[in-house]
Protein backbone atom coordinates (compact mmCIF):
# COMPACT_ATOMS: atom_id res chain seq x y z
CA UNK A 1 0.00 0.00 0.00
CA UNK A 2 1.32 3.46 -0.96
CA UNK A 3 1.94 6.46 1.55
CA UNK A 4 -1.01 8.52 1.07
CA UNK A 5 1.48 11.05 0.69
CA UNK A 6 2.97 9.33 -1.93
CA UNK A 7 -0.50 9.66 -3.56
CA UNK A 8 -0.82 13.00 -2.92
CA UNK A 9 2.57 13.52 -4.93
CA UNK A 10 1.63 11.37 -7.96
CA UNK A 11 -1.72 13.55 -8.01
CA UNK A 12 -0.14 17.10 -7.99
CA UNK A 13 3.13 15.51 -10.28
CA UNK A 14 0.13 15.30 -13.40
CA UNK A 15 -1.52 18.78 -12.19
CA UNK A 16 1.72 20.11 -12.42
CA UNK A 17 3.02 18.50 -15.92
CA UNK A 18 -0.44 19.13 -17.36
CA UNK A 19 0.32 22.27 -18.34
CA UNK A 20 4.08 20.76 -20.16
CA UNK A 21 6.42 23.60 -18.19
CA UNK A 22 9.69 24.09 -19.61
CA UNK A 23 10.82 25.65 -16.41
CA UNK A 24 10.14 25.14 -13.06
CA UNK A 25 10.67 26.70 -9.69
CA UNK A 26 9.98 25.11 -6.48
CA UNK A 27 9.49 27.43 -3.36
CA UNK A 28 10.97 25.54 -0.11
CA UNK A 29 12.45 22.55 -2.00
CA UNK A 30 14.02 20.84 1.28
CA UNK A 31 15.54 17.67 -0.05
CA UNK A 32 13.53 17.35 -3.42
CA UNK A 33 10.76 15.45 -2.26
CA UNK A 34 8.60 16.85 -5.17
CA UNK A 35 11.55 17.65 -7.47
CA UNK A 36 11.93 13.99 -7.50
CA UNK A 37 8.36 13.10 -8.94
CA UNK A 38 9.60 15.52 -11.67
CA UNK A 39 13.16 14.77 -12.75
CA UNK A 40 13.59 14.84 -16.59
CA UNK A 41 9.96 16.54 -17.03
CA UNK A 42 11.29 19.89 -17.84
CA UNK A 43 14.06 21.29 -19.17
CA UNK A 44 15.03 23.62 -16.14
CA UNK A 45 14.03 22.50 -12.34
CA UNK A 46 14.98 24.58 -9.69
CA UNK A 47 14.77 24.31 -6.11
CA UNK A 48 15.17 27.37 -3.90
CA UNK A 49 15.36 26.75 0.61
CA UNK A 50 16.54 28.72 3.37
CA UNK A 51 18.20 25.80 4.05
CA UNK A 52 22.04 25.76 3.41
CA UNK A 53 22.34 21.52 3.93
CA UNK A 54 18.91 21.23 1.66
CA UNK A 55 20.16 23.30 -1.35
CA UNK A 56 23.76 21.03 -0.50
CA UNK A 57 22.06 18.18 -0.87
CA UNK A 58 20.12 18.72 -3.76
CA UNK A 59 23.42 20.00 -5.54
CA UNK A 60 24.20 16.97 -4.84
CA UNK A 61 21.59 14.71 -6.52
CA UNK A 62 22.42 17.05 -9.70
CA UNK A 63 19.52 19.49 -9.47
CA UNK A 64 20.24 23.12 -9.59
CA UNK A 65 19.17 24.82 -6.11
CA UNK A 66 19.50 28.10 -4.69
CA UNK A 67 19.65 29.44 -0.80
CA UNK A 68 17.17 31.92 -0.38
CA UNK A 69 13.54 33.15 1.09
CA UNK A 70 10.29 32.81 -0.56
CA UNK A 71 9.59 36.34 0.70
CA UNK A 72 11.94 37.61 -1.80
CA UNK A 73 13.11 35.26 -5.16
CA UNK A 74 16.48 36.50 -6.33
CA UNK A 75 14.96 35.58 -10.05
CA UNK A 76 13.71 37.64 -13.23
CA UNK A 77 9.94 38.49 -13.77
CA UNK A 78 8.94 35.11 -15.87
CA UNK A 79 11.59 33.73 -15.67
CA UNK A 80 9.70 30.05 -14.95
CA UNK A 81 6.77 28.65 -16.73
CA UNK A 82 5.60 27.58 -12.92
CA UNK A 83 6.34 28.26 -9.76
CA UNK A 84 5.21 25.56 -7.40
CA UNK A 85 4.98 25.31 -3.48
CA UNK A 86 4.52 21.75 -1.65
CA UNK A 87 3.73 21.51 1.87
CA UNK A 88 5.62 25.00 2.28
CA UNK A 89 3.06 27.65 2.79
CA UNK A 90 1.99 26.63 6.03
CA UNK A 91 6.48 27.13 6.87
CA UNK A 92 6.09 30.81 5.21
CA UNK A 93 5.56 33.81 7.98
CA UNK A 94 4.84 36.44 4.76
CA UNK A 95 2.60 34.39 2.57
CA UNK A 96 1.28 37.78 0.65
CA UNK A 97 4.80 38.62 -0.16
CA UNK A 98 5.83 35.08 -0.86
CA UNK A 99 2.62 34.61 -3.57
CA UNK A 100 3.34 38.00 -4.40
CA UNK A 101 6.71 36.93 -5.75
CA UNK A 102 6.25 33.80 -6.49
CA UNK A 103 3.90 35.32 -9.49
CA UNK A 104 6.12 37.75 -10.21
CA UNK A 105 8.75 35.24 -11.31
CA UNK A 106 6.34 33.02 -13.29
CA UNK A 107 4.88 33.07 -16.69
CA UNK A 108 2.31 31.51 -16.38
CA UNK A 109 0.96 30.78 -12.63
CA UNK A 110 1.29 28.99 -9.05
CA UNK A 111 0.60 25.73 -8.56
CA UNK A 112 0.49 24.97 -4.58
CA UNK A 113 0.45 21.32 -2.69
CA UNK A 114 -0.67 21.83 1.43
CA UNK A 115 -2.07 20.00 4.30
CA UNK A 116 -5.74 20.36 4.42
CA UNK A 117 -8.06 19.29 6.97
CA UNK A 118 -11.63 18.59 6.52
CA UNK A 119 -13.53 20.15 9.15
CA UNK A 120 -16.64 18.96 8.78
CA UNK A 121 -15.59 15.63 10.26
CA UNK A 122 -14.98 14.77 13.81
CA UNK A 123 -12.34 12.20 13.40
CA UNK A 124 -10.15 15.91 10.94
CA UNK A 125 -11.70 17.84 13.93
CA UNK A 126 -9.65 15.96 16.17
CA UNK A 127 -6.43 15.21 13.94
CA UNK A 128 -6.96 18.85 12.89
CA UNK A 129 -6.19 19.66 16.94
CA UNK A 130 -3.12 18.06 16.89
CA UNK A 131 -1.81 19.06 14.06
CA UNK A 132 -2.05 22.80 16.25
CA UNK A 133 -1.02 21.40 19.21
CA UNK A 134 1.87 19.74 17.91
CA UNK A 135 3.01 23.22 15.94
CA UNK A 136 2.37 25.25 19.10
CA UNK A 137 5.43 23.57 20.73
CA UNK A 138 7.56 23.88 17.56
CA UNK A 139 6.80 27.56 17.62
CA UNK A 140 8.45 28.16 20.86
CA UNK A 141 11.83 26.69 19.55
CA UNK A 142 11.46 29.72 16.90
CA UNK A 143 10.30 27.43 14.14
CA UNK A 144 8.02 29.29 11.36
CA UNK A 145 5.09 26.50 11.68
CA UNK A 146 1.22 28.30 10.96
CA UNK A 147 -1.85 26.27 11.35
CA UNK A 148 -2.94 25.19 7.68
CA UNK A 149 -3.93 27.22 5.56
CA UNK A 150 -7.84 27.73 4.23
CA UNK A 151 -8.61 28.01 0.48
CA UNK A 152 -9.53 31.90 0.95
CA UNK A 153 -6.26 32.48 2.70
CA UNK A 154 -4.09 31.03 0.29
CA UNK A 155 -6.10 32.87 -2.49
CA UNK A 156 -6.35 36.30 -0.39
CA UNK A 157 -3.47 38.32 -2.10
CA UNK A 158 -4.73 37.74 -5.68
CA UNK A 159 -8.10 37.98 -4.56
CA UNK A 160 -8.45 42.19 -6.35
CA UNK A 161 -6.62 40.82 -9.28
CA UNK A 162 -8.76 40.41 -12.04
CA UNK A 163 -6.02 39.14 -14.28
CA UNK A 164 -5.42 35.66 -11.96
CA UNK A 165 -8.27 32.81 -11.98
CA UNK A 166 -7.66 29.87 -9.46
CA UNK A 167 -9.25 26.29 -9.08
CA UNK A 168 -8.52 23.78 -6.32
CA UNK A 169 -9.04 20.52 -5.05
CA UNK A 170 -9.45 19.48 -1.87
CA UNK A 171 -8.42 15.58 -1.55
CA UNK A 172 -8.57 12.90 1.69
CA UNK A 173 -8.21 9.79 1.56
CA UNK A 174 -9.61 8.49 4.96
CA UNK A 175 -7.27 6.26 6.57
CA UNK A 176 -7.02 5.90 10.37
CA UNK A 177 -4.18 7.31 12.20
CA UNK A 178 -2.80 5.30 14.97
CA UNK A 179 -3.65 6.40 18.50
CA UNK A 180 -0.52 4.66 19.63
CA UNK A 181 1.89 6.86 17.26
CA UNK A 182 -0.23 10.01 18.63
CA UNK A 183 0.57 9.19 22.48
CA UNK A 184 4.32 8.30 21.49
CA UNK A 185 4.70 12.01 19.76
CA UNK A 186 2.37 13.50 22.05
CA UNK A 187 4.70 12.56 25.01
CA UNK A 188 7.86 13.25 23.15
CA UNK A 189 6.63 16.69 22.41
CA UNK A 190 5.15 17.13 26.47
CA UNK A 191 8.76 16.53 26.89
CA UNK A 192 10.58 19.21 24.63
CA UNK A 193 7.45 21.65 26.07
CA UNK A 194 9.47 20.79 29.92
CA UNK A 195 5.80 19.22 31.03
CA UNK A 196 3.71 22.23 30.75
CA UNK A 197 0.32 21.59 32.87
CA UNK A 198 -2.02 23.10 30.60
CA UNK A 199 -0.29 21.77 26.99
CA UNK A 200 -1.06 18.19 28.85
CA UNK A 201 -4.61 19.17 29.57
CA UNK A 202 -5.06 19.86 26.04
CA UNK A 203 -3.23 16.80 25.02
CA UNK A 204 -5.46 14.77 27.21
CA UNK A 205 -8.33 16.29 26.08
CA UNK A 206 -7.32 15.23 21.98
CA UNK A 207 -6.56 11.57 22.94
CA UNK A 208 -10.20 11.27 24.93
CA UNK A 209 -11.62 12.80 21.56
CA UNK A 210 -9.40 10.40 19.64
CA UNK A 211 -10.92 7.19 21.39
CA UNK A 212 -14.45 8.61 21.20
CA UNK A 213 -14.49 10.21 17.56
CA UNK A 214 -11.61 8.36 16.04
CA UNK A 215 -9.00 9.89 14.08
CA UNK A 216 -7.75 10.40 10.72
CA UNK A 217 -4.95 11.60 8.89
CA UNK A 218 -4.52 14.87 6.97
CA UNK A 219 -6.23 15.39 3.20
CA UNK A 220 -4.13 17.85 1.00
CA UNK A 221 -5.28 20.38 -1.07
CA UNK A 222 -3.84 21.22 -4.58
CA UNK A 223 -4.76 24.64 -5.77
CA UNK A 224 -3.88 26.07 -9.10
CA UNK A 225 -3.56 30.18 -9.45
CA UNK A 226 -3.14 30.96 -13.07
CA UNK A 227 -2.42 34.59 -14.99
CA UNK A 228 -5.06 35.66 -17.79
CA UNK A 229 -3.89 36.31 -20.96
C1 LIG B 1 7.62 20.54 4.95
S1 LIG B 1 9.05 21.03 4.05
C2 LIG B 1 8.56 20.67 2.38
C3 LIG B 1 9.72 20.22 1.53
C4 LIG B 1 9.36 19.83 0.10
N1 LIG B 1 8.76 20.94 -0.60
C5 LIG B 1 8.44 18.63 0.04
O1 LIG B 1 7.46 18.64 -0.72
O2 LIG B 1 8.72 17.65 0.76
C6 LIG B 1 8.98 22.81 4.11
C7 LIG B 1 10.19 23.48 3.50
O3 LIG B 1 9.97 24.89 3.48
C8 LIG B 1 11.22 25.51 3.72
N2 LIG B 1 10.98 26.90 4.16
C9 LIG B 1 10.76 27.37 5.40
N3 LIG B 1 10.61 28.70 5.38
C10 LIG B 1 10.75 29.11 4.09
C11 LIG B 1 10.73 30.37 3.44
N4 LIG B 1 10.52 31.53 4.10
N5 LIG B 1 10.94 30.40 2.10
C12 LIG B 1 11.13 29.25 1.41
N6 LIG B 1 11.16 28.03 1.99
C13 LIG B 1 10.97 27.96 3.31
C14 LIG B 1 11.87 24.63 4.76
O4 LIG B 1 13.29 24.84 4.84
C15 LIG B 1 11.50 23.24 4.25
O5 LIG B 1 12.47 22.73 3.38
Amino acid sequence: MPDIFDIYRDEFRARVLGGRPRAILEVGSGDGAFLKTVQGEAGRLCGLDPSADSVARLKGDGFEAVQGSAETLPFQDGEFDVVVFSFTPHHIADWTAALGEAMRVSRNGVEIMDVWYDDTVADQRTAHDFDRWLKTIDRRTGMVHLDTLSPAELIAPMIARRDVTYDYVCRRIAAPQSIDETMRLGAEYLAKAGEDAELKRAFDDIVARAHRDGMTDEGCIQMTIEKRR
